[in-house]
């Protein structure tokens, strides 16, 4: 069916209802001054909406109505930046501030203009959002600052964004990035935890996480029920097209805010640093009666072509810099030191705190990070302490308040047995860190340690990711990666997002691992320190497993590359009771490999030489350079030093190959490399 011809009359009517509606989405979410009430706003709403149903041909891609209409995705699309989206350096005290201002003078030629755009700091995400001829086309978040996420879909539902730049085609650039701060408002999201108080959900940790979560959504609609908020900072790549390049910061914030984006009202131009330090002072001042969260504020040099003269160093501006506020500090009290089992292994001493609530959330526990650090900070069961929180950063003990100790304080004790599984603790003379020995059967290392034991380099199990790991593991259907063995493919069917045809695939994956290599064998064990290159080098030298199960921390010295916290590592892994019977299990259940057969390298072209792989190679991947590499006698280390012979090096190589050229290490490119293995 042919859609109906739109009469003049409801073409105009739709064109006026849009603008009205436009007007006033922005004074109430932009402005904070609405000038009708909800009804109205409704009525017209629904007016708009049954007019472009009525004739689709009405429908426009900005009109308010559409807002929320895309269906929910599975995956956010990769976007590119037109221009990087790069972070700022921090800075904490007024000489850190004295010397951005005097590094900018000195990096400047005409130091006498200098005058700084000073704003806050929001506490939210960065998105970078196109507008091509004045239409908003693409938003994604900052992800590496490279690439980010698509989530256009998402930032349409946020009623301050506008959907079009406001003015005529002249008044607009041909296309602009327009960057700035996703976040939620206080108020929003109080009556957000609220509602999930009332439904008795878990509430949120502070508004700064729960706007990520709502941009990160599949499904716009929820996005659009959390009430995200928006404020521009500043753009990315832009085409002025017909109108002249703005010549300040401050012009382009008045462009963005003629255009109708939220902009900070609090901003300013100031000169000298007694301008930036005393802006400083006054948001900190204001700053817990703003309606959002801010963690600081930015100080940007106002000249754009001075912005550019200053340029990057790094990843950040040498133009701008954000000066950060204090963390929030509170008193209260150790009630108990107790441990935490990472999925390393690794023991984290952490005090539980009697609650007390710092940095917008309520804090009950605090990590202590090692035992030298619970004995340098002298922290006792008992104890009176200063704990500080900011941003994201996890909570943290700065200090025991001396006075008030009674006396009757306990010091901690690491334990020296796992609270999760009961094996061994250990420390390295050169580890800060304590560790669980029993990485294999370790309830707190269970999915680490299958999903490396799985991984394509150990036992290649095809199909056996993170999700099915985690179900496995918290279902309690497998404990050690012999039970992997005795799975059926009913178990595996049964489990979620698994259809039968996967199922078999999955079944068929760990069969096939069980007919492996002692170095994939021994790699899959998932020994601290053991990589792959150790793995090989000690099937090498001892040929058989039950060698290398018998050898003493001096024949384990023996091997060439193993010192004496390698030796050590292994031989008390395989010290391990727990260890020993999960390696006794998985040959039970038909893991083999050819024991006999030692991997003696034959003489290679390359033997002797040390290569190190930086970049991407035209042809190979880094893997399988690595390999032909290792295939003719050669070695592959991570790390470029003087007993380098050669880096091969690719497109975008980075440090790597600064050091090279540092150090004198021959460079070669992919083609070279090709040559010396025909060669
Ligand atoms: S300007 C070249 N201005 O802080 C850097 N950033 O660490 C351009 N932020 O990722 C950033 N408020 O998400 C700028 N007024 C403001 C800001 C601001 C918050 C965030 C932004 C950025 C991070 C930088």
């Amino acid at each position: 069916m042919a859609s109906p011809t739109v009469p003049a009359a409801a073409a105009a009517r739709a064109q006026r209802l849009r603008e009205a509606l436009d007007e006033h989405n922005y004074r109430y979410y932009v402005l904070d001054a609405p000038s009708i009430g909800d009804a109205e706003y409704d009525a017209q709403f629904r007016e708009l909406a049954a007019l472009e149903e009525e004739y689709p041909a009405l429908q426009a891609a900005d009109s308010p109505t559409q807002r929320v209409g895309a269906k929910a995705s599975t995956a956010f699309a990769p976007v590119t930046h037109g221009a990087p989206m790069l972070s700022l350096n921090n800075a904490f005290t007024d000489e850190d501030i004295a010397n951005f201002d005097r590094r900018v003078r000195e990096g400047l030629d005409d130091v006498d203009t200098v005058t700084y755009a000073v704003e806050p700091k929001f506490d939210g995400l960065a998105i970078s959002m196109t507008y091509d001829d004045g239409a908003f086309v693409r938003g994604a978040t900052r992800g590496d600052g490279y690439t980010g996420e698509d989530v256009t879909v998402n930032l349409r539902t946020i009623a301050a964004i506008p959907l079009r730049l406001h003015g005529k085609s002249k008044a607009v650039p041909r296309s602009i990035e327009v960057r700035g701060e996703v976040l939620m408002l206080k108020k929003d999201f109080d009556a957000l935890n609220a509602k999930a108080v009332a439904a008795g959900e878990r509430t949120f940790v502070n508004p700064r996480n729960s706007a990520a979560g709502a941009l990160r959504q599949l499904d716009p609609k929820i996005t659009a029920s959390r009430r995200l908020h928006f404020f521009a900072y500043g753009i990315g790549a832009a085409d002025w097209g017909d109108m002249p390049a703005p010549a300040t910061h401050d012009e382009l914030m008045r462009r963005l805010e003629v255009w109708r984006f939220p902009v900070a009202v609090e901003r300013n131009v100031v000169t000298g640093l007694d301008g930036l330090l005393g802006y400083y002072e006054k948001i900190g001042i204001k700053r817990p009666k703003l309606p959002f969260q801010i963690d600081g504020v930015v100080y940007k040099v106002n000249g754009l072509a001075q912005q550019a003269q200053l340029g990057f160093v790094s990843r950040a501006p040498r133009f701008a810099i954000a000066h950060k506020f204090a963390a929030e500090e509170m008193n209260t009290v150790v009630l108990d030191i107790g441990v935490q089992v990472g999925r390393t292994g690794a023991l984290t001493p952490v005090a539980k705190l009697e609650p007390v609530f710092v940095g917008g959330v309520t804090v009950v526990s605090a990590t202590l990070h090692n035992e030298d650090e619970v004995r340098r900070k002298d922290v006792r069961i008992g104890d009176t302490v200063v704990v500080r929180r900011a941003g994201d950063v996890i909570p943290e003990v700065v200090r025991v308040v001396a006075e008030k100790r009674t006396g009757g304080e306990r010091e901690f004790t690491m334990p020296t047995r796992c609270p999760v599984c009961g094996s061994h603790v250990e420390r390295l003379e050169d580890e800060s860190a304590s560790r669980c020995t029993g990485g294999l059967v370790c309830g707190a290392q269970r999915k680490q340690a299958l999903l490396h034991f799985a991984s394509r380099r150990a036992l290649d199990i095809e199909g056996l990711g993170d999700k099915l790991v985690e179900q496995m593991v918290e279902g309690n259907l497998v404990r050690t990666p012999a039970d992997l063995y005795k799975l059926g493919v009913a178990h595996l069917a049964a489990l979620e997002r698994m259809a039968e045809k996967s199922a078999t695939n999955l079944f068929g994956g760990i069969e096939r691992s069980k007919i492996t290599t002692l170095p994939r064998f021994i790699y899959a064990l998932g020994i601290r320190h053991v990589g792959e290159t150790t793995a090989r080098d000690l099937a090498q030298h001892f040929g058989k497993l039950d060698a290398l199960l018998e050898a003493s921390e001096v024949e384990l010295l023996e091997v060439p590359d193993v010192g004496p916290v390698l030796a050590h590592s292994i031989h008390s892994f395989f010290a391990e009771g727990h260890n020993r019977q999960a390696i006794d299990e998985l040959r039970a259940a038909g893991v083999t490999w050819p024991e006999s057969e030692r991997v003696v390298a034959a003489k290679g072209k390359l033997d002797g030489l040390t290569f190190v792989l930086t970049g991407t190679l035209p042809n190979l991947s880094r893997d399988e350079a690595g390999k032909r590499i290792q295939q003719a006698g050669g070695k592959v280390t991570g790390s470029v030093s003087k007993k380098t012979s050669y880096v091969v090096a690719g497109a975008e190589a980075g440090s790597k190959l600064d050091r090279a050229e540092t150090l004198g290490v021959p460079v070669l490119d992919e083609a070279q490399l090709l040559k010396m293995l025909e060669s």
